[in-house]
C-alpha cells in the first residue's frame, strides 16, 4: 500500500478525524511501504497516533511517548506555560507525575537559569522523561 489517498481513505473509515495530517505523518515515520501498511493497521485498530510516531508535539516540542505512557494533551500546554511564566532564573520546579515530562520540558525551554525536576512512578514514564529532558537542563 504506497497510495497515501488510499491511507486517508482507510483512516477516515476508522474514524481519524485528522486523516490528511495522520497519512502524512505514517507516511514520513515509515521506512518503506511494508512498514507503513503495518502503521496503518495498527493506527485503524486503535493504537493512538503518538504511541506509533513515539513522540508528540506539545508547546513546540517533541516529547518521547512510549506504549504505555499518557500521551500529554493540548490543553495542558495552557498549564505549562503558565507554570512558565511564573518561574525565573534561580526558580526550582518540580513537575510531579510528569509522566513523559511535558511540562517539565517546556519549562525548561521556556526559562532560562531555572532548575527543573520531573518525578513519576512509572519507570516507562521515567525513560521517556529522560530521552525528553536530555540536554534540556531538566533532572
Ligand atoms: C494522567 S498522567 C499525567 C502526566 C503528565 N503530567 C501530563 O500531563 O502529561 C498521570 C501520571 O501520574 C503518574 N503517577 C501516578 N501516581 C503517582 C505517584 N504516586 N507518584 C508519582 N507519579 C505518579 C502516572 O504514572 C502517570 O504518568
Amino acid at each position: 500500500m504506497t497510495d497515501i489517498g488510499l491511507v486517508v481513505e482507510r483512516l477516515r473509515a476508522a474514524g481519524c478525524v485528522f486523516a490528511e495530517e495522520e497519512a502524512r505523518l505514517l507516511a514520513d515515520a515509515a521506512a518503506d511501504a511494508e512498514g507503513l501498511e503495518s502503521l496503518v493497521s495498527r493506527r485503524v485498530s486503535g493504537v493512538p497516533l503518538e504511541h506509533l510516531l513515539g513522540w508528540v508535539e506539545f508547546g513546540g516540542l517533541r516529547v518521547v511517548v512510549e506504549p504505555g505512557v499518557f500521551v500529554p494533551r493540548r490543553r495542558t500546554e495552557f498549564l505549562a506555560e503558565s507554570a512558565a511564566a511564573l518561574a525565573g532564573a534561580g526558580s526550582v520546579v518540580v513537575d510531579l507525575c510528569c509522566g513523559a515530562g511535558a511540562i517539565a520540558a517546556v519549562v525548561a525551554a521556556r526559562v532560562p537559569g531555572v532548575r527543573v525536576f520531573a518525578a513519576d512512578v512509572d519507570p516507562v514514564a521515567v525513560r521517556c522523561a529522560r530521552q525528553t529532558l536530555a540536554g534540556a537542563g531538566a533532572e
